[in-house]
């Protein structure tokens, strides 16, 4: 297939996607045919049936033979959305819960590992990194070169990084980037200039776990915003929180967070700026997930391409989207950029060149770009196989968080069933899921567990989550301590 074949049968298979999603095609419904179609949108017949074999790959519509294509019923449909969360509305200082030291434990985490958000091991980009680092290598392109590396950063990585900006709708140059050691260094960088010990962070809830140990580690006391699980966080309660308390700064996963999935609308990214601008705010943007939409396969327009003061600084990796071995990250510091540059001299002085280098190639020769069109297909149905083996194997009281990108699900269970519990006694079982616990500073999501479905789905993978359904129902089955006669409590 052509390059023009392989645009205009995704594009069309985007479309007839994003019709699927607002409804116009039901479930259960049949879709235009395929010669219909073909002349309705002025393409070839293969270039249809290429859109509707992607959307199958989706597992969105199924062929019946001799009848044409179908929506597929969804079970995430069958499975409501989680709760928005009230927090304690001050701050607290955060205090990270001791299982964190267990999940960091490869030797604890289990063979299946559901817990750790990394991306699927199971495509090429493995193979053309190791080939790329192999002729960088050959070709003499690090060590004994030079010394040490610039301290911002390799400049060919940098000039891809801009490029790709452009589609988050960012006009930035190399010059305004910097390299970080992934994206956890870059927060850590952005959080030491914009606060000062005893600062108040707002941050989301749920929320990243790294965020809150840097939180934590820097002495800064943290404050948690509601988060809706698809629209992201509450900026009701954000301005009412910043009235109240004298907040510093804002960390937020706009696009496609973590744990919920949740992407914020672009009106509301504008908003948001409008109020970090009233209220005389930083803010650090974690894009980590932003090219990892599955659903539209438009990345969302960052939150920094709003911002005209330079108060938010978008930062990033490639941890998620290729390997975090490799450890390439980078922060677009804004009007922090100097203080940003002198903390990472400070903490790391310069990063090592190949991954650098060997990232900017497979940007520049268009390798990255297929790989992340290639994952969005595989993460699409993944999580479908994932939202498919929750609603068969979970009680129907579980809540589905409906993710439009990223590779980690958020599910709610009955109030009274601890996830904690359920954790242990999963590593028994040698696997291992994220429990709640995690994502705030008090056991409020105790009650609710992390999966995160990039890896394909074996049969072992399946009966471990089978496994975990029938451990809830069972947790449901025995009624809540302060629901028992006291007879039945021991
Ligand atoms: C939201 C978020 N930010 C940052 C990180 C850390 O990324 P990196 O491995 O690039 O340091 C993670 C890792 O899970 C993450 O989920």
């Amino acid at each position: 297939m052509t390059v023009t074949e392989s645009v205009l049968y995704e594009g069309l298979a985007e479309r007839v996607q994003q019709q699927i999603q607002q409804g116009l095609f039901q479930p259960g419904e049949r879709l235009p045919s395929v010669r219909k179609l073909a002349e309705r949108e002025s393409v070839s017949v293969s270039t249809v049936l290429a859109a509707y074999e992607r959307l199958e790959r989706l597992r969105l519509i199924e062929a019946r033979p001799k009848s044409g294509y179908f929506v597929l019923h969804q079970a995430r449909e069958q499975l409501s959305e989680p709760s928005i969360c009230s927090p304690p509305a001050r701050p607290v200082p955060a205090h990270i819960s001791p299982l964190m030291m267990d999940l960091i434990d490869t030797r604890k985490r289990g063979r299946l590992n559901f817990s750790t958000a990394m991306p699927a091991q199971d495509t090429n980009i493995g193979r053309t990194l190791r080939r790329t680092f192999a002729r960088l290598s050959r070709e003499g392109k690090f060590l004994h070169n030079g010394g040490y590396g610039a301290l911002d950063g390799a400049e060919p990585l940098r000039r891809q990084i801009a490029l790709r900006s452009l589609d988050a709708g960012l006009t930035v140059s190399a010059d305004d980037i910097i390299v970080t050691v992934g994206c956890q260094n870059a927060i850590s960088l952005a959080l030491r200039v914009a606060t000062r010990p005893g600062d108040v962070v707002a941050v989301e809830s749920p929320c990243y776990l790294g965020f809150l140990q840097m939180i934590e580690a820097y002495g800064l006391k943290a404050i948690e915003i509601p988060s809706h699980p698809s629209d992201g966080l509450s900026l009701e309660a954000l301005q009412l929180a910043l009235e109240q308390w004298p907040i510093r700064t804002l960390i937020s996963v706009p696009s496609f967070s973590n744990p919920l999935g949740s992407c914020m609308p672009t009106a509301k990214r504008r908003a948001l700026v409008d109020l970090l601008g009233k209220y005389d705010l930083t803010m650090i943007e974690d894009d980590i997930y932003g090219e990892m939409s599955f659903f539209t396969g438009q990345r969302p327009t960052a939150v920094k391409a709003f911002d005209r003061d330079g108060r938010v600084m978008l930062c990033s990796s490639l941890s998620k989207s290729i390997d975090p071995q490799l450890r390439v990250g980078w922060i677009m510091p804004g009007r922090h950029y100097n203080e940003v540059l002198h903390q990472k001299y400070i903490t790391t002085l310069s990063l090592p060149e190949l991954p650098q280098l060997a990232a900017a190639e497979l940007m520049a020769g268009g390798q990255y770009d297929r790989h992340l069109r290639h994952c969005r297909e595989l993460y699409c149905s993944r999580l479908a196989e994932l939202t498919d083996l929750v609603a068969e194997h979970f009680p129907p009281e579980t809540k589905a968080a409906r993710p439009q990108g990223g590779i980690g699900l958020w599910l709610e269970l009955p109030r009274h069933v601890d996830a904690t519990r359920l954790y242990y006694r999963a590593r028994e079982h040698d696997f291992a899921f994220s429990p709640g616990e995690l994502f705030a500073v008090d056991n409020r999501y105790q009650h609710c567990l992390r999966i995160i479905f990039a890896q394909p789905w074996t049969d072992e993978r399946k009966q471990a989550i089978a496994q975990l359904g029938a451990w809830v129902k069972e947790a449901i089955a025995v009624p809540p301590v302060s629901q028992r006669l006291p007879s039945e409590v021991s």
